[in-house]
């Protein structure tokens, strides 16, 4: 492990930097990181970063469970030395978190999923590359060199597609596969609504299918005489502009090809398979050879079809609050959960992470390791790999200094004993 990770000295590197007059660049609580970021991102950025679905309320009923709990310390347990090494489904993790995967990362920073990747690989924290990356799976994957990842993939209308980028995701080395299955259609984002803004129209976030020669065959059906759209004159050459700018390759090149303006075509039609069912989830399992897990389960009949069907993990999520106002929180969604799985069977905690308490209460309630999503993507934006790190090291020095306050030399030890609820 790199010797310049270590999140137990992150305390006392504050405190010193602190007297020789360096103030940290990276807020150490929530509200600030976000509001520091809405300050350097543009509004369309920082929109689409933030959002949640509808009036947000699934994004505060996250924050709202994990305060629903009060953690027991426990005194003179005598602990010296902490143990936070975790195991899933062949993954050593020096920390029981995983970068969740998150779509157009060049929104936060130009080359946002490389700058992930560096940090993963310094920290030695797994990544999940997401299927809507800005640099294709091979890039990241290199990028990553030795650094275990997964990588998640959405159901798109063609399974030619879908079985592609499985195949090139073993290939390039991913350990496991995720499949989110609460986007079968985008949510209502008020944000993004006001401000008319969704990055994939403008060429961003498309890169696993522009990379991708099943897609790039799909792409040969495209007629773009038949597809008029709306819009005057001088808003569609600058968006013309901007998608030509954002697709790989040389501008004119692109001009010349108009392979930009058919690819977003494309991508729109086929990116999700609202009609998606378990037997396609049943499918894309017996096609892996590497871990499949699901993301996006909320309800304890689906986490046990999931484990009738062979799935190896679940990710208890509700995306952030991004999909459904309203949605019950992952948090009371994952006690839910752990009453009908098997003991051991390997649940993900996602939605809500904010701090290392939260991570502490998360593996309480029976979660094997935890996503951390938006806090990183604030990171990001204000000091790239470099704010990755710092945030990362601030959160799970916090962890690790509730585990000794609360008597738990090691990850097995934190159970549900340690918490009460309020
Ligand atoms: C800007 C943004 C983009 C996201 N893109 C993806 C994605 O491509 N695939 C996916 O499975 N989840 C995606 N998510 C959801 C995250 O994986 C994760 O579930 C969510 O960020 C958790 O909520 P939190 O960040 O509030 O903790 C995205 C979330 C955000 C904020």
């Amino acid at each position: 492990m790199s010797s310049s990770f270590n999140p137990s000295d992150r305390q006392k590197e504050i405190y010193t930097e602190g007297a020789l007059g360096h103030q940290p660049k990276i807020p150490v609580d929530f509200k600030s990181l976000e509001l520091q970021a809405s300050k350097i991102l543009s509004k369309n950025a920082f929109g689409y970063i933030a959002t949640g679905a509808g009036q947000e309320e699934g994004i505060f009923n996250n924050q709202k469970a994990f305060s629903s709990w009060n953690i027991i310390p426990s005194i003179a347990s005598g602990i010296q030395n902490l143990d936070t090494k975790r195991q899933i489904l062949g993954l050593d993790l020096p920390w029981p978190m995983m970068f969740a995967p998150i779509g157009v990362l060049d929104l936060a920073r130009p080359k946002g999923d490389l700058l992930l990747a560096k940090a993963s690989v310094e920290s030695q924290i797994p990544m999940i590359i997401s299927n809507q990356a800005s640099t294709s799976m091979e890039e990241v994957a290199k990028a990553l060199t030795s650094q275990n990842f997964w990588f998640q993939l959405y159901f798109s209308k063609s399974k030619e597609l879908v079985r592609n980028f499985v195949q090139r995701a073993e290939a390039c080395g991913a350990k496991g596969i995720i499949l989110t299955l609460d986007t079968t259609t985008l949510g209502w984002r008020q944000r993004d609504l006001n401000n008319a803004y969704l990055p994939f129209i403008r060429g961003l976030g498309i890169a696993q299918y522009t990379s991708d020669p099943v897609f790039k065959e799909l792409l040969k059906d495209v007629n773009l005489q038949t597809q008029k759209s709306a819009g005057n004159i001088f808003q569609k050459l600058r968006l013309l502009h901007e998608l030509l700018k954002n697709y790989p390759g040389s501008y004119f090149e692109n001009l010349k090809s108009k392979e930009p303006i058919k690819a977003v075509r494309k991508f729109i039609e086929i990116y999700s398979r609202p009609e998606l069912n378990w037997d396609d989830i049943q499918w894309l399992k017996e096609i892996s050879n590497i871990p499949v897990l699901l993301k996006g389960i909320l309800h304890p009949n689906d986490a046990l079809q999931a484990i009738k069907l062979g799935i190896d993990g679940i990710v208890i999520s509700n995306h952030g609050g991004r999909q459904i106002d309203r949605v019950i929180s992952s948090l009371d969604a994952l006690v839910e959960i752990k009453k009908v799985v098997p003991k051991d069977y390997p649940l993900i905690l996602d939605s809500g992470i904010r701090t290392g308490t939260d991570i502490f209460m998360a593996l309480a309630l029976g979660a094997k390791t935890v996503l951390l999503g938006r806090p990183y993507v604030y990171a990001l934006a204000i000091n790239g790999s470099k704010g990755v790190l710092e945030i990362t090291k601030n959160i799970l020095a916090e962890f690790e200094i509730t585990m000794k306050l609360a008597g738990c030399p090691n990850i097995e030890s934190i159970t549900e004993e340690k918490l009460v609820r309020k």
